[in-house]
């Protein structure tokens, strides 16, 4: 085995991870992928399988012709050939999966779309690694997890907060004891999604006044939900790195949750601020409050804070805080404190040394590759992880359960704030199964 200088650390090594060989065995096999949803999430994942030697994308799928256009100008950077393209007609996603030689689909519609696409990839047979959430209701997810069982199949939730670099860091640090037992966490979805810009500083989607048609990529379809929906819209960057720390549905799960939600001004506010009183978006009432505010409660006696927060001016951050019997690290302040370790008591310490020393093995290995990748590199280790196990033809280091917990928390918000934030019962997706199944997610340097 080819021993890499990182393995000289060892903290790593104790941690019990596996350290593989370079080349890898599978590195020959080459995967054939169709991608549902070319928009601009899918525009992102169909980049990154093309620059890979290991994936052929044969087919996409869209019903918007800008979106294809685009995908097609992706294409053409890459000297390989041209995808199978289905469009026309919203079921036309029907047509690629009936294409036998496809053997992992990629889905990045909107959430609407995402169960029924999820079953029927499974049913067709595919692996499906398909974005975040898994649907909208709890039947939903119910309904994604008995087309896995029934098929035997393999699906992961391409939540790529998991791989964040600091995150991993600090799940190595956790699985290294040094914040001794985890005790409570905290995180959320903290992004100002009123005015979203575009690189060149103009106003992207639909200017933070329009939605629906008028708009373009995700205020088309999102907004809508924040019309009609009181809930934490979008849980999953928050709670799924949460939840492989504490271990969720790997011998600890979900228990309940209760939710709070405030009153609603910023998305009225940016429409008038911006469109004037008299637009007709001004009349819109949104249901969504600004900030929604959920605790859950885990069967290991943790607690988790999670808040949505989406419609005020507020500069990005997931606000992650996790906190065991001998410290925490928070990701606001980029500060750390561990009893005993840190130089001086009740006093935060910058968490970069921390965090380059217990850099993640998956990082030090693969970081050439995660050059131009998404979201800081992130979105590099999602695909290759999802990737690699369609070559090996093995399960997801995330599987169907973390995607319905992940996801269940909202619709579960939703019913809490209905019923005036009363404490709803988790489900338990895996029958049992979460007191047997062992921990997968990135132990080793590979994927
Ligand atoms: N993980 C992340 O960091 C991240 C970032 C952005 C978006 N997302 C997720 O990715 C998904 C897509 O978001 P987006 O920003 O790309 O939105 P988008 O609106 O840009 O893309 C969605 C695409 O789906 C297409 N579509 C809609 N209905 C379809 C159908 N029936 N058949 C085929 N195509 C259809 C649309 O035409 C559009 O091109 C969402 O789930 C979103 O939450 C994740």
């Amino acid at each position: 085995m080819q021993r890499r200088t990182f393995v000289k650390n060892t903290a790593l090594a104790s941690a019990g991870f596996a350290i593989l060989p370079a080349g890898s065995l599978f590195a020959e096999t080459k995967i054939k992928v169709g991608i549902i949803g070319v928009g601009l999430r899918g525009q992102n994942h169909l980049e990154l399988a093309l620059r890979r030697k290991d994936v052929e994308v044969v087919a996409i799928c869209d019903i918007d012709d800008r979106m294809l256009q685009m995908s097609a100008d992706i294409i053409k950077k890459f000297n390989k050939p041209a995808p199978k393209i289905y469009k026309g007609d919203p079921y036309a996603w029907r047509k690629l999966l009936e294409q036998k030689e496809i053997e992992a689909v990629i889905i990045a519609t909107p959430w609407e779309w995402h169960a029924s696409m999820c079953i029927e990839s499974l049913d067709a047979g595919k692996y499906v690694g398909t974005e975040v959430c898994l649907g909208i209701t709890l039947e939903d997810h119910w309904s994604v997890v008995k087309a896995c069982e029934r098929n035997k199949g393999n699906l992961m939730m391409l939540e790529n907060v998991c791989y964040r670099r600091d995150v991993m860091a600090i799940l190595n640090m956790v699985r290294l004891g040094m914040f001794g037992e985890l005790i409570h966490m905290q995180a959320g979805y903290q992004h100002d999604l009123r005015n979203v810009k575009l690189n060149n500083g103009k106003d992207a989607y639909g200017g933070g006044v329009e939605f629906g048609e008028k708009a373009f990529s995700e205020a088309r379809w999102r907004t809508n939900h924040s019309v009609h929906r009181n809930a934490d819209l979008y849980p999953t960057h928050g709670i799924g790195p949460v939840a492989e720390m504490l271990t969720i549905n790997r011998g600890n799960r979900f228990l309940s949750l209760n939710s709070f939600s405030t009153k609603s001004r910023g998305l009225h506010n940016i429409i008038v601020e911006k469109g004037g009183a008299t637009h007709p978006n001004a009349k819109v009432e949104f249901k969504l409050g600004d900030i929604v505010t959920t605790q859950i409660r885990c069967a290991n006696g943790e607690t988790i804070l999670l808040q949505h927060d989406t419609n005020l001016p507020r500069p990005y951050s997931l606000g992650f805080r996790v906190q065991g019997t001998k410290g925490l690290w928070m990701d606001v302040n980029r500060s750390i404190y561990i009893e005993g370790t840190s130089a001086k008591h009740d006093q935060w310490e910058e968490a970069k040394p921390y965090l380059e020393k217990y850099d993640h093995p998956l990082w030090q290995r693969w970081s050439k590759e995660t050059e131009g990748a998404g979201h800081g590199g992130m979105d590099f280790f999602v695909l290759h992880a999802f990737f690699e196990s369609v070559k090996r033809k093995i399960s997801t280091p995330m599987d169907v359960y973390d995607a319905a917990a992940w996801s269940a928390i909202t619709p579960l918000s939703e019913t809490s704030i209905e019923l005036g934030n009363q404490t709803v019962d988790f489900p338990d997706f895996t029958g049992g199964g979460w007191m047997y199944k062992k921990t997968t997610f990135a132990l080793t340097d590979d994927f």
